[in-house]
């Protein structure tokens, strides 16, 4: 896998997230399922996705003491998901755990990625709130490298890190990069943003795009801008 365009299905229900699918009748887009949608509507939305001939990212970042991570992952293996994700501040005792459990039997497994520091988290706040000293970008950068050495494949991140974290974790290790935006849309509420042609450039493994697609009065055309801009 590699280089592909994941749409963000923020949904709140299992019919707005079908109706929305329901207008890809070419090529079927990798989704993310995220806690919103999976929390209305609960495992089965992932299997009925999946039927429909989906890949998925199940977007649920898991964070807890490394046994029940462990357990969950082992739940969630059977899901039958592409990729899914962790909070690396767990630490590398629960990073290892997750994966354990998300190993299937005949040794394959989703890939396993994991979130650095929420964009959503200031400097200020990580320093006043959570102790944490270094500036934010070291921490960034340190939580991947974490990541990596405990056998994750990748890290969410700003496509404005993406060329760091190759630099520091090395090419295989993905990077997957939310905050795109097309040249003369919207930026919405996200702040550092990038073209999925800049995305590109830079090296991000796969953009997730939510709003760009989900709100455009075409989003097959949208979706379609972004895979040539992106992948092509
Ligand atoms: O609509 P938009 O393109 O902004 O959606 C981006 C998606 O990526 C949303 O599902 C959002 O929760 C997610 N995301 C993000 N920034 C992060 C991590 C995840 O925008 N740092």
């Amino acid at each position: 896998m590699g280089k592909d365009v994941i749409i963000a299905c923020d949904f709140s229900s299992k019919k707005a997230c079908m109706d929305f699918l329901d207008k890809f009748t070419g090529r079927k887009p990798f989704v993310k399922i995220g806690m919103e949608l999976f929390y209305a509507e609960g495992p089965q939305i992932v299997r009925e996705i999946k039927e429909r001939g989906h890949k998925i990212f199940l977007d649920l970042k898991l964070h807890d003491i490394p046994n029940t991570v462990k357990k969950s992952m082992s739940v969630l293996r059977n899901l039958d998901v592409d990729m899914t994700n962790l909070h690396a501040a767990g630490t590398g005792a629960m990073m290892e755990g997750a994966l354990e459990g998300l190993t299937r039997e005949d040794g394959t497994r989703p890939i396993l990625i994991a979130v650095t520091q929420l964009t959503s988290t200031s400097e200020e706040r990580m320093k006043n709130e959570l102790l944490i000293n270094e500036p934010i970008d070291k921490v960034v950068m340190h939580y991947a490298k974490n990541a990596k050495d405990s056998g994750l494949d990748g890290v969410v991140c700003s496509p404005l890190e993406a060329g760091k974290v190759h630099d520091l974790c090395g090419k295989e290790f993905l990077t997957i990069t939310p905050g795109v935006r097309f040249a003369d849309g919207d930026i919405g509420d996200q702040v550092r943003v990038m073209t999925p042609a800049e995305a590109k450039k830079i090296g991000s493994d796969y953009i997730v795009v939510g709003r760009p697609i989900t709100a455009a009065e075409d989003p097959v055309a949208a979706y379609e801008r972004c895979v040539n801009e992106f992948c092509d």
